[in-house]
């Protein structure tokens, strides 16, 4: 977004948001965010649009490997989706209101659920790379808030509720969706850092002693813009390496990429079935 721009948030959304409308006509009941390594869910989107975020007013480019930068518009099992194939991350250097925009143009175009999902360290000794787990909560630990500065109240409260960040109910539902599915799923508390060093182990310990399951790099901004302005979320996380803090573990981008590629086709297997199941 132009810094000093004479014009509102509100206007900067309904710019974006009236060119993809250009693009097309489709009104979006279900945003959805794929993460690090998982994009290949687009594929099973009929898509009408695929728009490059280079070409969308507003929209900051994507500029980590394994991320594509496209907002999708089709149809999923039957429902109007908008998608985002790839994030943009705080640590790429733009504001978290910038990081967030995308989201508030799919609130603008439609959408009243957000599901997100993202690679993570686990921090869960119980669990393994190549896990699955549904968020049930965040702990934001980025060092800035989205919605910092002035609010505008169309777009939601100065003060907005996070006691129920994700929806119990569609938690229910992605429980039942993996039991359907034969996937072993995790629910638990995912942590957002600024990233873009990984983690030392007394960072991992100091994080696991918080209460956090999984510790990653981007969806708290996300989550918090979605809830401010009303929006459900579900939130699902990849577990693309062991961060427990207690044995030398080094962690790699390639090695990350690498288990969501592996962890991909149950990924796509299991949302598929819930967005199936979505009552929008
Ligand atoms: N830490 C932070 N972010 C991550 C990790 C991790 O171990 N794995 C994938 N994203």
């Amino acid at each position: 977004m132009e810094k000093g721009s004479e014009s509102s948030m509100m206007e900067h959304i309904e710019t974006a948001a009236a060119f993809v409308r250009t693009r097309s006509k489709i009104t979006p009941d279900l945003g959805i965010i794929l993460g690090s390594g998982l994009g290949a869910l687009a594929d099973a989107i009929r898509a009408e649009a695929v728009i490059p975020y280079a070409q969308i007013p507003g929209f900051a480019p994507t500029t980590v490997e394994g991320h594509a930068g496209n907002f999708i518009l089709g149809h999923l099992q039957g429902k109007a989706v908008v998608a985002m194939q790839g994030r943009v991350h705080y640590y790429e250097g733009h504001s978290l209101a910038d990081t967030v925009f995308p989201v508030r143009v799919m609130r603008r175009l439609g959408a009243r659920v957000l599901l997100v999902s993202n690679a993570a360290g686990g921090l869960n000794r119980q669990w393994k790379a190549g896990d699955l787990m549904i968020i049930t909560d965040h702990i934001n630990f980025m060092g800035a808030n989205p919605l910092m500065g002035p609010n505008d109240p169309a777009l939601g409260p100065r003060f907005p509720d996070m006691s129920q960040a994700y929806d119990p109910a569609l938690v229910a539902l992605a429980e039942q969706a993996a039991v359907a599915e034969g996937i072993l799923i995790r629910t638990g508390v995912y942590v957002g850092v600024h990233g873009p060093s990984y983690e030392t182990p007394a960072e991992l310990r100091m994080l696991r002693g918080w209460g956090a399951d999984a510790v990653g790099m981007s969806t708290v901004p996300e989550v918090i813009a979605a809830r401010h302005m009303g929006m459900r979320v579900l939130g699902i996380t990849a577990i693309t390496d062991m961060a427990t803090g207690e044995k030398i573990a080094t962690v790699t981008h390639e090695e990350v990429m690498a288990v969501a590629k592996r962890i991909e086709p149950m990924f796509v297997r299991l949302v598929k079935h819930i967005v199936k199941e979505l009552p929008l």
